[in-house]
Parts: structure tokens; sequence; C-alpha cells
């Protein structure tokens, strides 16, 4: 995107300037997480010593660390303590760190201030307004989210699953998404499609049609990550730029809980890189306050460290008070975190994406996304081991 790579350039300048002699090239990704998984494992599975320093989805780091495509990272930067603790456990495996966390995210959800003055307290009540209010004031869309078949999807799923109490794998790292929880957070995404609630083009969207479709006016509500929030205020491209509000998503019913599902972005180096001490230099440099706070304030990215959320760092980087967003960090719900994430996803992704284009029932869906989790888990071995060792220590 435009503002972070200009954003990104400016502080790679300011690192050069400060180290003559070393040189940066910036190589573009796509925004899809999937396809940029797809892109690294072609990298480095091909043993690629570039790029030096990958910026890693949170999910990826076990597995890519498992696999040894990422370096250690060395003492200076493994001692480092001003760190959110989730953040850190994702960059962690087999008690090493493989990664600095760079940005966090946390799923919100937008709406419009100048159709309601709060968002609905439930999910079911969520998706009537939607319909409702899509209605009255003659909007294309009610609620808009990530439907297509890849990350982003499980993302939305994990934050329905929290909102009616279920979870993916329990504490002892055993398959628990079929129990309660998991069906109502099945029917709910069906419901949504079913109701028109959410509409079936989203079946197709990512974050930026999305993030698009709630800029051009045309949505109610928007589930997405803080990134959009800088972009919606901008009133030269935004329709919406002083109508919107960010808050959670609502919870279902007892035993759930407004969940945000905790996202966001690593640095780590390339095992095979021909330059590791000048990679760990850079990580050092981008993941130093400095550069997060500015990071906060043109992009709006969380900081994952929890020093910057005191004093006046961060002074207008977010709709809300610091501390208020760093609850709201730290309330978030982490996908798993274990090697095989990637595998565990891609099912997800299969049985939710069949959902809710009509293909299977909640039940039928649920059954089969619940079992091929547990078969992928015991091929590894992993079917009834401690969460300590599925998690990596
Ligand atoms: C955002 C999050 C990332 C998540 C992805 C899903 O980039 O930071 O963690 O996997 O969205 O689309």
């Amino acid at each position: 995107m435009g503002a972070e790579a200009d954003l990104l350039r400016r502080q790679v300048a300011r690192f050069e300037a400060g180290h003559p002699g070393l040189r940066v090239e910036l190589r573009p990704t796509p925004d899809s997480a999937d396809r940029r998984h797809q892109l690294f494992v072609q990298w480095l599975a091909a043993f690629a010593p570039d790029p030096d320093v990958l910026q890693l989805d949170v999910i990826w780091v076990p597995e890519f660390a498992a696999a040894g495509w990422i370096a250690p990272l060395p003492d200076a930067l493994a001692s480092d303590t001003d760190q959110l603790p989730e953040a850190l456990r994702s960059a962690t495996w087999r008690g090493r760190r493989f990664a600095v966390p760079w940005f966090v995210d946390i799923g919100v959800l937008y709406w419009r201030t100048d159709l309601l003055p709060r968002p609905p307290a439930t999910l079911s009540e969520l998706h009537r307004r939607a319909v409702e209010l899509r209605d009255e004031a003659g909007l294309r869309y009610g609620l808009v989210w990530q439907g297509a078949r890849y990350e982003g999807l499980v993302t939305v799923f994990v934050e329905y699953l929290g909102a009616c109490g279920g979870r993916v794998l329990d504490d002892a790292g055993r398959v628990v998404l079929d129990g309660p929880g998991g069906l109502c957070a099945f029917r709910l995404l069906r419901e949504a499609i079913d109701s028109g609630a959410v509409p079936t083009e989203a079946l197709a969207w990512r974050e930026e049609p999305v993030r698009l479709a709630f800029q051009a006016g045309q949505a109610v509500f928007m589930r997405n990550w803080p990134y959009a929030a800088a972009l919606l205020r901008d009133p030269k491209e935004s329709r919406v730029a002083d109508r919107f509000a960010v808050g959670t998503v609502p919870r279902e019913r007892p035993g759930g809980r407004p969940t945000a599902a905790l996202g966001g972005a690593s640095l780590a180096v390339n095992a095979r890189s021909d330059v590791p001490a000048a990679a760990f230099e850079l990580v050092a440099f981008l993941t130093a306050p400095e550069q997060m706070a500015e990071r906060a304030r043109v992009l709006g990215h969380l900081p994952p460290r929890p020093s910057l959320y005191r004093g006046d760092h961060l002074a207008g980087a977010f709709d809300a008070p610091p501390e208020a967003v760093l609850a709201r960090i730290r309330a978030a719900r982490s996908r798993p975190v274990t090697p095989l994430y990637s595998e565990l996803s891609r099912a997800l992704q299969t049985h939710l994406h069949r959902l809710l284009s009509g293909q299977a029932d909640p039940e039928e869906a649920l059954d089969r996304a619940a079992a091929e989790l547990r078969r992928i888990l015991r091929r590894a071995g992993l079917g009834a081991r401690p969460a300590a060792e599925l998690q990596g220590g």
C-alpha cells in the first residue's frame, strides 16, 4: 500500500544514512497473507540467500523456524524485554526467539456513526441491524468482512468463535472446535450470509475490497484491522471520513466474549542470508521504539512494545487513549501457535468457505473441519500431546 511503502522507504533511508556502505533494497510482496506465504515458501525452500530480512505474519514464525528457514535472534535482540507477551509467544519456537514483533493487529468493528450511535451488543443483533439500517439508509451492504477462502476468513471465524465461547484447540492441544461454541459460530456465519447481512460478494473479498466498500459509504458495518482507520479518515479518499467509529466485534451469548483476533507481523532474518549481521541491524533499527511510534502515528499500526503506550509517544495515533488500545490488544485472541498452523488453517478455510457458499450445512461443515484438524495433528504425532509441546515450549 502507498503510505506504508512510503514510510518504510523513509525509515530505510535513515538507516542507510547511519550505516554508510549498507544499501537496502525493498522487494514488494502480495497484500494477501496466503499469497505472501506461498511466495516466501518458494524462496526459502529453494534456499535463496535473499531477501535477507523477511516480514512474517505472526502465524508463520513457528513453521519457518521449525523448517530451519529463519535464524535464531542474536542475544542483544533475544533479550529485549519490552515486548507484549502474546506477540513474543508467536515469535518463539522451542524456547528460542526467531523474530522480532513489528506491529500487532487486532480485529475491530467499524460502524457508521451517522446511522447508529453505538454498535449492537450481540452478533445476531448486529446481523439484524445490518439489514435494517442498510435498507433504511438505502446502502448497498449491511456488514462487510473478509469472506474469501484465505487466512482472513479464519480471523473472522476466530472472532465469531470467541463470541460463542468456543475454541479451536484446548490447553492440552486437543481439537475442541466441534463443541457447542463451534456450532454456534458456524451457524452464525451461515446466518450472516443467508440473512443478507453480509453480501455474497464478500465471499471473494480480502481486506482491501472490504475497506473500499466501507470507505465508499456503501456499508453500515465493517470488520477489518486497525490500518483501515487512518485511510478512512482521509477526506480526499473517503466518503465516511467524519462519520465512523471503531470498536469491538460483540459477543454472542453468555460464556462468549467480545473477541478480537490477534494478528500482526514480525521481522526475521533468512537463515541463508550472506549478511546476517547487517540484516539483524536493520531488524533492530526498524523495530526500535522511534520507528514503531512513527508507524503508529502515520499508519495507525499498533506497536508491540508496552513502554510506548505510556507517556505521549502515541499521541493522536488512535481513536482511543493508548491505555485503552493496549487493553484491547491484551484481550485479543491468538491463533494456534504451531508449525502446523498453515495446514490447520487451510483445512478451516476450505470448510468455512463451503459453509458460507451453501455447499455444506453448519453441522456437516463443523464435523468435517474438526475431523480434518484431528487428522492433521495425528499425522504429525501431536494428537494428544500437551499444548506446551504443540506451542513449542
Ligand atoms: C493481517 C494480520 C495477519 C492475518 C491477516 C489475514 O495481515 O496482521 O496476522 O493473518 O491479516 O488476512
